[in-house]
């Protein structure tokens, strides 16, 4: 398979259960480059795991964590970047990705998100929240800056990921 952006990394956006971290690393395999999750990497650098970030430090610190690592991922090899749902939404973080990369939004309805979150532990927005309604406000919030992305992909309930990495590199 011919890499269609050699040497620069590509960084995918979108929110909770959209299935960025499940496709990053499809993707990532197809075009022989290394897979990373922003979140993953935020959790080995403060040597505590996401919801006690936010419990400990809080949401501020975390947001700051985040937009640090995001910007040390992007220097050096080009690789596939699997982001969290509120990376995008940091300017100096869009505008790096800009700069650096090539961002792509898995773009997914209100239900095909709650399928895949709902009852799962680990997200500290969803947690002792309705998360149909903090997906919904998520949405509204978030889909406006999400469209800036440089391409965006639809992601079904029943989407098969080795599909929407063809779609992704074409
Ligand atoms: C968040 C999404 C999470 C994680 C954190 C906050 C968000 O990542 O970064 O809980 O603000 O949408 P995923 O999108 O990988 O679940």
């Amino acid at each position: 398979i011919v890499d269609p952006v050699p040497g620069r990394s590509i960084v995918l956006i979108g929110l909770m259960g959209a299935g960025k971290t499940s496709v990053g690393k499809r993707l990532a395999a197809r075009l022989d480059r290394p897979f990373v999750d922003s979140d993953h990497e935020i959790e080995a650098a403060a040597g505590q795991d996401i919801p006690s970030i936010f419990s400990t430090l809080g949401e501020e610190a975390f947001r700051d964590g985040e937009r640090r690592v995001i910007g040390r991922l992007l220097t050096g090899p080009a690789k596939v970047i699997a982001t969290g749902g509120g990376a995008w939404m940091n300017a100096d973080t869009r505008a790096a990705i800009g700069e650096q990369a090539i961002s792509v939004w898995l773009d997914a309805k209100l239900n095909t998100l709650y399928g895949r979150v709902a009852d799962k532990p680990g997200r500290p927005l969803l947690d002792g929240q309705d998360a149909r309604k903090v997906l919904e406000d998520l949405m509204a919030a978030r889909y406006p800056v999400y469209q800036q992305a440089d391409v965006r992909v639809l992601s079904t309930a029943g989407a098969n990921h080795e599909k929407m990495v063809d779609r992704i590199i074409a």
